[in-house]
């Protein structure tokens, strides 16, 4: 490694399952957000409207049981923007651009729902 080259950014692996059932894991940079992850990585069905700025719910996930407890509590703004989800809104929606990666969810895995508009 040269003196000018860079640390390579932590990543941590995200698996994101379509509601048709279609699964892809990849690996997305710490402190990135799950739906930056999606976009980065052309996940279908994350639309991502607004580019993050928790205004368009059309990032609308469910997040697996196993994860929720390690999960940032939801914001004032997401709690309000989940209530305009195209998808029926369930116990373990949250919306991905909220959903900032550290390395104790590794392995984070998340269903997309069946329409996001
Ligand atoms: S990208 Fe718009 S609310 Fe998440």
């Amino acid at each position: 490694m040269s003196f000018f080259s860079k640390k390579p950014k932590e990543t941590v692996s995200v698996t994101y399952v379509s509601h048709n059932g279609a699964v892809r894991e990849v690996a997305v940079p710490v402190e990135n957000t799950v739906m930056e992850g999606a976009v980065a990585n052309n996940i279908e069905g994350i639309v991502a409207e607004c580019g993050g700025s928790c205004m368009c719910a059309t990032c609308h996930v469910y997040v697996d049981e196993a994860f929720l407890g390690q999960l940032e509590p939801i914001a004032e703004n997401e709690e309000e923007m989940l209530g305009n989800t195209a998808a029926p809104r369930q116990a373990n929606s949250r919306l991905a651009c909220q959903l900032k990666l550290t390395k104790a969810l590794n392995g984070l895995r998340v269903t997309t729902p069946p329409n996001q508009q």
